[in-house]
């Protein structure tokens, strides 16, 4: 059988897609990175896709009059890697509903925090504000609301006195990245199902 493609987008640090590069070299993760997405040419990610010899495309959000068409450009370079899945690393961007629903089901999000609890772009930082003891980290199916589609799973990491964001992210990142290669690794082998809200893992 051949082994599946899948695209990964990031914005950032790529902390995440580090850990799915290493979970392929080590054949926990049984797939191949067609290509990594960044909407940031500054992004650490395409340094460290460049490092593993990925492909790497950066698209500048400002070339495009409209969310859509980022997008359109989006599907394309995906279409183009033979992607089947589509995995969101920190991508910092909210996709357009023709984007979702063209890809329904084959897009899936991490979030650090546990969803519906604390969703947006500082999952970490809010939870510490608010006070919580433990938050965690949740791995979605993308619908076309932000951080809302169906839960696949979900890890509680403890909140401990004295924490920072910082110290916490980083206590969130390692469960972050032993949790997407397993989840990515369910999807790909056809062991979800989905009803409704609810997704189970067989
Ligand atoms: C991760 O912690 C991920 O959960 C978060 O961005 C970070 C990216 O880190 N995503 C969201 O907040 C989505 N709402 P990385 O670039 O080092 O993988």
């Amino acid at each position: 059988m051949p082994v599946p493609a899948i695209a990964v987008c990031c914005s950032g640090q790529g902390t995440n897609l580090q850990a799915i590069i290493e979970a392929v070299r080590s054949r926990r993760l049984r797939a191949r990175i067609s290509v990594v997405v960044s909407d940031n040419p500054r992004a650490v990610a395409i340094l460290r896709a460049r490092a593993a010899r990925i492909p790497t495309v950066v698209i500048d959000p400002r070339r495009f009059s409209s969310k859509e068409a980022f997008d359109r450009s989006l599907s394309r370079i995906v279409e183009a890697s033979g992607a089947k899945l589509i995995v969101l690393a920190g991508f910092m961007r909210i996709l357009s509903g023709w984007f979702v629903r063209r890809y329904a089901r084959r897009i899936l999000n991490i979030h650090p925090a546990l969803l519906p609890s604390f969703p947006g772009c500082h999952g970490a930082r809010d939870a510490l504000r608010h006070g919580v003891k433990v938050t965690g980290v949740t791995v979605h199916l993308v619908d076309s609301k932000v951080d809302h589609g169906p839960v696949l799973l979900q890890e509680p990491v403890p909140v401990m006195e004295g924490d920072t964001e910082e110290t916490l992210l980083a206590r969130i990142h390692r469960v972050e990245h032993r949790l997407y290669p397993r989840a990515i690794q369910r999807v790909l082998s056809g062991r979800v199902k989905v009803a409704g809200r609810r997704a189970f893992i067989r």
